[in-house]
């Protein structure tokens, strides 16, 4: 059953139900501000930080769901019935509902009684606040006295405090009121600078700014007092709960048209300019004036989205491609795309999931993010990599975390978590692949953050490599600390005290627990870094990487083969885990779709042996479970991952995030029919048809699917912020479809389902724009490449030495 469809053309998905199964959310702005919006206009915004600057009130894990939005009510002041053109917070029963959730804005309307509505909902480039622009339609035969009001609860800015600190928030809360413009300044008389302000075009109207003025007492948003009797009260908000609500009146005429904007934002003062006039308390509004001025035009917030629309064209047509295949091109070319900007910008900060008020930026995580959005922002990819560089402890290792605003490691947390440092390799050279920027290496990039400590990023990436080496365990595998890439696979824990994190816990030496995975993740960066030193012309490091790298495969073959596939770790007891030794957790799929993914066992046949055990133990209908079979009670030794009841999360459910790293594998063997069979299983879009199980958004990933052991089994849960959105564009981008960077060029190496005829692509990579056909004319993978009428030998694509900024590539592909 589907709620709604794609609107491929507009880039748009489109729900006309307003009843999804769970909030099917979007979110506005991609600089520094933000907010998130489902489709009934729940949600919150904030800036830059969603802990530490929430601009907005948002209500988790409410009843009913989904809870502090920005709502708009209309009300018939004739017939004194009022409702939500976005269906929440009234929930009436609306005629021709339909969200159209595009890049960056989300529209919602609806028609009630004879009045069409639709409210647009965007952040501007560069500005740090949202316009909503409400267009309000009489479609009756006769005219129509409307009051349209708009409402949002502030947040006291740090939303953890907000939502506990009760004793001292009722008590702070300030706002003003100038020229119909509500300013919301708690603490801003003392050591604030910034303050929030919500404004509406239409002059004259009335205003609330006390929650319980509006809403009456025990009463929720559902049916407010006043928007019921008709009349704000023009409260004015001393402690308890500050809001911002408007009342503008409407006269339509029969088929009569009206826009009215309103703007919510952001703004900070110069410290020494907090004040107008000086010396008083009264908010200085001369700096923000102009800019909500500006915004309230309609003309000026039309041409605002209309650049938003540029900047995502830009964005994505950096790569677009047409396949037989109409799932692969709207994820490629549209929402994977997309989700891969979301995580870059949240992390995993702020989601229907995500609180906003928990993790920073992870290391392992924002590092692996790279790898989809890099070709859209290689710049900010830059940056991002010497912040999460400047993070890195002494040792190699890494913080686990660190926090945007400070950008410093997060001591709550701390290191140990033995397989981050690599994930730095892994993302410096997809940025140089991408980019051709070989100056990165060259940057000074401090340990820790420490001034004077500062060493060429080149280093950064020697130590990561090295870490791993002093960290060697009694079988020559890499020790796995506190955690591998499964933050659950706790083998150093040995918890019994309820509450208690597994991340954060270790009772164990850790000199004895080893990981598979970390040694197929150690190869692949071994072999990335040993590239990058070839290039630099280090002879004699590469030879020495490469012989690690030789050793460490060895290893693997002779400790980490359990004989039809890999093991997964070696735990405290120097026991096997996934092994067919083992009662529970037999096999997983992290350690043999890394180490295949690394190339180990290619060319000797194990690589193929992992894959067919990997298909026959773990592959189901709606993806490729984590491991078999689950694990059915907790266990001291093994630690989170046994906390999760079977079939959900690390413990057998179908974790989206390592699926392509089973895909990939599959193509490094040639088998294009199985990998794009696998990648369909979680594919979104393919899966809409069964929203009612899925229950998730239809057009992004979710970190889960619930696995077969799970009541719930093809339930999904966790979507957008999840490293699943950039290991499946780059599995399908670089791997199925075969348009991988490399350091010296454009690599085209499809590895396609049979049954495809070709595909075409353009994609923009260092400046040239490469316009890619690939024709089947066999049923392999061998490629017969030219370049501009030219046959090339292999299949490298190098840029062209003429300075042409546009090349057509040709492929057969038999
Ligand atoms: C989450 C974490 C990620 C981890 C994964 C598996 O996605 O963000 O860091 O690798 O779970 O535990
Ligand atoms: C991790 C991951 C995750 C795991 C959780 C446990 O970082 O997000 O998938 O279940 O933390 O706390």
């Amino acid at each position: 059953m589907k709620f709604g469809y794609f609107d491929d053309l507009k880039r748009e998905y489109v729900i006309t139900q307003p009843d999804t199964p769970l909030p099917w959310i979007n979110y506005l702005g991609c600089q520094a501000y933000f907010g998130i919006i489902s489709n009934t206009a729940g949600g919150y915004s904030f800036y830059r930080d969603a802990r530490l600057r929430r601009i907005t009130r948002y209500r988790y894990n409410n009843v009913p769901m989904d809870f502090g939005g920005r709502y708009i009510y209309l009300r018939d002041d004739e017939s004194k019935e009022f409702w939500s053109p976005s269906w929440q917070p009234t929930r009436n029963n609306l005629k021709n509902y339909t969200c159209r959730h595009g890049l960056g804005y989300t529209t919602i309307g609806s028609e009630y009684a004879g009045i069409e509505a639709s409210t647009r909902y965007f952040v501007p480039l560069d500005e740090t606040l949202e316009i909503w622009q409400l267009t309000v339609t009489n479609k009756r035969a006769v005219k129509a006295s409307i009051s349209a009001f708009s409402s949002i609860e502030f947040c006291l800015w740090d939303a953890q405090d907000d939502a506990t600190n009760f004793q001292r928030n009722f008590n702070t809360g300030q706002v003003e009121v100038e020229d119909g413009v509500i300013y919301h300044k708690t603490e801003y008389r003392e050591r604030r600078n910034h303050f929030a302000y919500f404004a509406t075009s239409e002059k004259g109207g009335s205003f609330d700014t006390q929650r319980e003025a509006f809403l009456g007492s025990y009463r929720g948003w559902d049916k407010p007092a006043t928007v019921e009797a008709g009349q704000l009260t023009n409260s004015i908000a001393h402690g308890w709960s500050p809001i911002g609500a408007h009342q503008v009146k409407l006269d339509l005429a029969p088929g009569e048209t009206r826009q009215i904007v309103f703007v919510l934002g952001y703004h900070e003062n110069p410290v020494a300019e907090k004040f107008d006039p000086p010396g008083s308390q009264i908010i200085n509004k001369k700096l923000v004036k102009p800019t909500i001025a500006k915004y309230l035009d309609a003309k000026q917030a039309d041409a605002a989205f209309e650049q938003l629309r540029q900047y995502w064209d830009g964005l994505l047509g950096v790569f677009q491609v047409a396949t037989p295949d109409v799932h692969t091109n709207r994820m490629v070319n549209i929402w994977n795309a997309y989700q891969c900007m979301a995580t870059f910008n949240m992390s995993r900060s702020a989601s229907f999931y995500e609180s906003g008020i928990g993790r920073g930026l992870g290391f392992r995580d924002s590092n692996q993010d790279l790898l989809g959005f890099v070709h859209m922002a290689p710049i900010r990819a830059r940056e991002r990599i010497l912040d999460l560089a400047s993070t890195q402890l002494p040792s190699g290792g890494a913080y686990h975390q660190y926090q945007p605003l400070t950008k410093r490691g997060n001591n709550d947390i701390g290191g140990d978590f033995n397989d981050d440092p690599h994930w730095l390799i892994v993302g410096v050279s997809a940025y140089i692949k991408e980019a051709g920027d070989w100056s990165i290496l060259d940057e000074p990039v401090p340990y820790d953050n420490q001034p004077g400590s500062e060493k060429p990023l080149y280093e950064h990436l020697q130590r990561s490599f090295n870490y791993t080496l002093s960290r060697l365990g009694p079988h020559g595998l890499p020790l796995i600390g506190r955690a591998d890439w499964n933050d659950c696979l706790n083998l150093n824990c040995f918890s019994d005290t309820p509450g208690q994190s597994c991340q954060t816990t270790t009772n164990k030496d850790g000199k004895v627990a080893e990981s598979v995975f970390i040694a197929g993740l150690f190869v692949l960066a071994g072999r990335e870094l040993a590239a990058i030193a070839s290039h630099r012309g280090l002879e004699s490091e590469v030879a020495s990487y490469i012989a690690e790298v030789v050793k460490m495969d060895q290893v693997v073959r002779r400790h980490g083969w359990d004989g039809e596939w890999f093991l997964r770790a070696y735990d405290d007891f120097g026991a096997k885990i996934g092994s067919k030794e083992c009662e529970e957790g037999k096999i997983f799929i992290e350690s043999n779709g890394f180490c295949v993914l690394a190339g180990i066992g290619l060319e000797d046949g194990l690589a193929a042996k992992a894959l067919e055990a990997t298909g026959k133990h773990l592959a189901t209908k709606h993806g490729i479970v984590l491991q078999q079979p689950p694990y059915s009670q907790y266990y001291l030794n093994l630690g989170e991952i046994s906390s999760y009841p079977p079939g959900y999360k690390e413990n057998a459910g179908i974790f989206c995030h390592n699926n392509p790293w089973v895909i990939i594998a599959e193509t490094r063997l040639g088998h294009g029919d199985l990998a794009h069979d696998y990648y369909s299983r979680i594919n979104p879009s393919a899966r809409e048809a069964i929203s009612d199980l899925h229950r998730c958004e239809p057009y992004v990933y979710a970190q889960m699917i619930a696995g077969k052991d799970a009541p719930s089994f093809g339930e999904a849960k966790n979507s957008w912020l999840t490293g699943t959105a950039a290991w499946n564009y780059y599995a399908i981008v670089q791997w199925i479809l075969g348009i991988r960077t490399t350091l010296d060029g454009l690599e085209i190496a499809p590895v396609i389902p049979k049954s495809w005829p070709g595909f075409t692509a353009t994609r923009v990579f260092r400046d040239v724009t490469y316009n890619i056909a690939i024709d089947r004319k066999g049923a392999g993978n061998s490629i017969a490449l030219t370049v501009d009428g030219a046959p090339v030998n292999g299949n490298l694509v190098t840029p062209p030495a003429d300075g042409r900024k546009e090349v057509t590539v040709k492929a057969i592909l038999s």
